[in-house]
């Protein structure tokens, strides 16, 4: 009886144990598990100019879902909790192209996250939390469209003296907006750039030699950089003459009077050194490179298109005569086989046609009568 009761006590308490796993499992299963695969499912597919695109859009992710289709080719992220990025993050998706970003809590990025992504063309790190970028970004070769506005990179700055120069990424559009800059950070020479958008940072300089590596501006934000008038007068003054749009120029920036203007460039070009303008001129030295290139290829395009359409128009030529040759001959051929054919029948039809040959049977008659 003893043992049986400690028995009862010990199963029960088994039972007991069993029944408040199975209810963890099931609290598990259903409230953890499947709202999360749910939300991962809802990352929709979509096709946009022919690309396998993910919109995964809102959906309160914390970590990039991991089991999309590998070729992808857009892939959004924006308006999610994610936090973190890692090496292992877009380590499947390597054919990226557009890879949005904006709008989460990213604060860490680990060294190496995006180095493998060699197709990625535009990147959007806009509305995140970031103290830093990693400088692997800069040199990725499709790189061409770069928002990282909205972050907190006041040291920027002194991360991009690290960095390999000239990058590697072809920049056409840079947007470092509403970051805390206090001063624009040396990128190098970027001559593709032709958007830059540096507005609402505190700078407390901007001069016209920051923006010599940009030789191909077209664009520029400045709308609440509060710079230093004479040097931003200057700077506005020639970037107008190189034909930047120059987007709400500060104030300060504007000349008051003629004599000021005349005072801000003194004492400008007083100061200004042949160094200063070397970017510029090395940035248009790649242009004007690039350009003698395709002019180039554009030359030997069309030599090789002639010499091709030569060899074509030739190989054509060659072929009509050969074949008017082949027909001459086979109409040659025909035409003797004809009167050799016409010969034989002549010689096997002769005796045949004595009968219908009058002239032929008049002339053996007559032979015959010779004999007589
Ligand atoms: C520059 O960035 C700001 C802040 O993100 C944005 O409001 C503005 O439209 C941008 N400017 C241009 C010309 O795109
Ligand atoms: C300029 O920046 C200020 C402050 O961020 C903003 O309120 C304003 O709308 C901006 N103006 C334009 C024209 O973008």
């Amino acid at each position: 009886m003893h043992l049986t009761a400690t028995d009862t006590g010990y199963s029960a308490a088994l039972a007991v144990t069993a029944i408040f796993m199975l209810a963890l499992s099931y609290a598990n299963g259903f409230a953890t598990l499947p709202t999360e695969l749910d939300r991962t499912q809802r990352c929709h597919l979509e096709r946009t100019y022919k690309m396998v695109g993910y919109n995964c859009a809102n959906l309160n992710l914390k970590e990039i879902p991991q089991w999309l289709k590998t070729n992808l080719e857009i892939l959004d992220l924006s308006f999610n909790r994610i936090r973190d990025l890692n090496v292992q993050s877009f380590a499947r998706y390597e054919s990226v192209k557009y890879l949005y970003l904006f709008e989460n809590m990213i604060q860490n990025i680990e060294e190496g996250t995006f180095s493998e992504l060699s197709n990625l063309e535009a990147i959007d790190l806009s509305f995140n939390a970031l103290k830093s970028i990693p400088l692997e970004i800069f040199q990725l070769p499709s790189l061409r469209n770069l928002y990282v506005g909205h972050n907190v990179l006041q040291d920027l700055e002194a991360d991009l003296t690290a960095l390999q120069k000239p990058i590697k990424a072809p920049l056409q559009v840079l947007s470092i907006a509403d970051c805390r800059l206090q001063r624009l950070p040396d990128f190098g020479i970027l001559p593709d750039l032709w958007h830059l958008n540096i507005s609402s940072n505190p700078m407390k300089e901007l001069t016209l030699q920051q923006l010599s590596p940009m030789c191909n501006l077209n664009m520029i934000d400045l709308n609440n950089t509060k710079t230093d008038g004479c040097a931003c007068q200057v700077m506005a003054a020639e970037l107008v003459l190189r034909g930047t749009t120059v987007k709400y120029l500060p104030m300060s920036c504007i000349p008051i009077s003629v004599s000021e203007q005349e005072r801000c460039k003194a004492e400008f070009n007083d100061k200004r050194t042949e160094d200063d303008f070397y970017a510029f001129e090395q940035c248009m030295e790649v242009r004007k490179a690039r350009k003698l290139d395709n002019e180039a290829k554009v030359t030997w395009m069309t030599i090789s298109g002639i010499v091709a359409l030569c060899i074509v128009l030739f190989a054509l030529i060659l072929y009509c005569l050969h074949r008017r040759n082949a027909k001459k001959l086979k109409a040659s051929r025909r035409t003797k086989k004809r009167a050799a054919l016409n010969n034989i029948n002549r010689v096997i039809s002769t005796p045949s046609q004595a009968e219908e040959e009058p002239v032929g049977t008049a002339k053996n008659e007559k032979l015959l009568s010779d004999c007589d």
